[in-house]
């Protein structure tokens, strides 16, 4: 590492520069470093800021996997809660997917914004740079072998020349917005609904998922800990946050859920409460030049199917390997990068776009179509065959 005289924290070469420090970012510095790779984490957020985020929670059985191997996996080992099955429901009844007995794999759940934590500490201990605050973020020369990364930070500009950039910075980031237009396909589609979340301090309902199909919208019964729930309801995308008190919110959700669920629920004061719209999206390819993208940077995926983090997680894991191939004279993996990252990355965006499409009532719903969904759950209900396609895909194809 070459010092920078201006300010000796930041260096003005090394070997990556990884851009955003959510899970994508955080996994990668984390890898990089255990394989003795050098590289400087750039993120626009303060710390405290990332850790309060309150995103999705449960990890596929390969992504619990990943973060052990990346030494983050002891607090997950002891505060995860195996899920070996979730439920699905229609008109208020429930029947269970029995992932352990149809995969052989099962999925854990344990909160991105524990994930997060568990990486910035992992981070801290390395020693490795971390530059909090940036702005004026510009990625260089990256379509040459000799890429660079302009920003500021506490009013100072500062350039860092790499070998690598990873563009982990999310969907609103600057990274995919570096590659230029022409260069780069990409495959969107906007759902005509959001989902209104709520994380209470109360025991879950169900010691298992509850994702209910119901004539009034979707719901999803989800949890952190024994002692802390989420849930969510669909709402349409000009419903306003001030609009859904508490009591209104428990009062739809009793009414979208198993009727067995909705006698149990507990309810309680929210202690957070958003609205997120739903989009599939997808950026092709995922890499131009040095430049390679990772996580919600590249894709996005509505929540039903509970992909997001996992995709990042994996996407993360591709690269590491090509950032460890090209440091040790192998860089045809840098190469096929992108192919690899994608062709899990579409059967994710096709699974979670089924489980959306499934679950969620469309404003301009047909009667047709209220049936073919019906059917669609009622066949899904009594078919073991097709319970293991969603029980393998929900807990993760093999990386
Ligand atoms: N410069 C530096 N950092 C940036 C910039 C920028 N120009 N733009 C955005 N960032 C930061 C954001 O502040 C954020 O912390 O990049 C980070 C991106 O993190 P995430 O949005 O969490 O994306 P990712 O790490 O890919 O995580 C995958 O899985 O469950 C899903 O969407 C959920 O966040 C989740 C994702
Ligand atoms: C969550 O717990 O926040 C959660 C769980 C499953 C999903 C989406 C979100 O599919």
């Amino acid at each position: 590492m070459t010092a920078n005289t201006s300010n000796p924290g930041i260096p003005r070469r090394t070997q990556v520069v990884i851009v955003g420090g959510g899970p994508a970012g955080l996994l990668l510095g984390q890898l990089l470093h255990r394989s003795g790779i050098e590289a400087v984490l750039l993120e626009r957020r303060s710390r405290a800021y990332v850790l309060g985020r309150i995103r999705a929670g449960v990890l596929e059985s390969g992504s619990v996997s990943i973060l052990r191997e990346a030494g983050v996996g002891d607090r997950l080992d002891q505060e995860g809660i195996p899920h070996d099955g979730c439920f699905l429901s229609f008109a208020n009844k429930g029947f269970r997917v029995d992932f352990a007995g149809l995969a052989g794999r099962s999925v854990t759940v344990y909160g991105q914004t524990e994930i997060t934590a568990d990486l910035y500490a992992a981070r801290s201990r390395s020693g490795a740079t971390t530059v909090h605050g940036v702005e004026d973020v510009t990625l260089g020369d990256i379509d040459t072998a000799s890429p660079h990364v302009s920003f500021v930070t506490e009013s100072r500009e500062h350039r860092i020349d790499c070998d690598i950039v990873a563009g982990c910075d999310g969907f609103h980031g600057v990274s995919r917005k570096s590659i230029p237009l022409d260069s780069m396909t990409q495959f969107e589609r906007v759902y005509p609904f959001g989902w209104l979340g709520v994380l209470s301090e109360t025991p879950p309902v169900s010691d298992e998922l509850v994702y209910a199909n119901h004539e009034r919208g979707f719901a999803l019964c989800s949890m952190r800990n024994p002692q802390l729930s989420r849930y969510y309801i669909q709402v349409g995308l000009a419903e306003r946050l001030e609009d859904w008190p508490d009591a209104r919110f428990w009062d739809e959700l009793r009414r979208r859920i198993p009727a067995a669920a909705a006698a149990e629920l507990v309810t309680g004061d929210s202690i957070e409460k958003s609205i997120a719209p739903l989009r599939s999206f997808v950026a092709e390819p995922m890499s131009w030049g040095r430049l390679f993208l990772a996580g919600d940077a590249a894709h996005i995926v509505p929540p039903t199917g509970a992909k997001g983090l996992n995709l990042a997680i994996a996407d993360v894991r591709y690269l590491h390997e090509a950032i460890v191939g090209f440091f040790t004279g192998d860089p045809t993996v840098l190469d096929t990068y992108s192919d690899t990252a994608l062709s899990r990355v579409w059967n994710a965006v096709r699974f979670s776009w089924w489980m959306t499409n499934t679950l969620h009532r469309y404003p301009d719903q047909t009667e047709f179509d209220q049936r073919m969904q019906e059917t669609e759950l009622a066949y899904l209900s009594g078919s073991t065959s097709a319970q293991r396609v969603l029980a393998e895909n929900y807990t993760g194809l093999p990386l």
